[in-house]
């Protein structure tokens, strides 16, 4: 016997998850983290969504890969996921400040709406580093104009 603690996604109501389901959307998280989607207009299934990417984004920081957010979610209590994007900051070409810049409320509803859809593993490479060649297809990106 004991005290049953709720966690937050069970309290996430409809709404919570409809408004973070939205802000996935116009917010373009899925043009690099779902494969396929920015090339196809966005014509990927929701099944789909947010499994991460093996096309890698090169430049000079090296080679990096968006993570697949349904596990990545998953292994963080919502509290966690709040404080850790709004001091987020990571290599090109991921706009780390559109979360940093996020309410509370939103990045909740972010929450809310990845963490009910079903967690699916896949195949995301790990970070290449700067002068390592990666295995896989990657986007060259050229050095800044001088
Ligand atoms: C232009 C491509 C791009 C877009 C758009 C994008 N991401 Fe990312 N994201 C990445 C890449 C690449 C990484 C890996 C960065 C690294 O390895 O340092 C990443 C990493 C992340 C991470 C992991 C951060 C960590 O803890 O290291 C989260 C969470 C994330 N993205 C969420 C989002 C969300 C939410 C959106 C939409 C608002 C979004 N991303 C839009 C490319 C993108």
């Amino acid at each position: 016997m004991g005290i049953v603690l709720f966690s937050s996604t069970a309290m996430a109501t409809d709404s919570d998850i409809m408004r973070g389901k939205y802000l996935i959307e116009i917010g373009g998280c899925n043009d690099c983290h779902t494969a396929g989607y920015a090339p196809s207009g966005g014509a990927v299934q929701e099944e789909q969504w947010l499994l991460g990417d093996a096309l890698g984004f090169r430049g000079g920081w090296g080679t990096t890969y968006p993570p697949n957010l349904r596990t990545y979610m998953n292994k963080l209590s919502e509290k966690e996921w709040l404080s850790k994007a709004k001091t987020l900051k990571t290599r090109p070409p991921m706009p780390w400040w559109v979360l940093n810049r996020m309410t509370q409320e939103d990045l909740s509803a972010v929450y809310a709406y990845i963490t009910q859809l079903p967690v699916v593993e896949s195949n995301v490479p790990e970070y290449v580093a700067p002068g390592e060649q990666p295995k896989g297809p990657y986007i060259q990106w050229p050095a800044p104009p001088k």
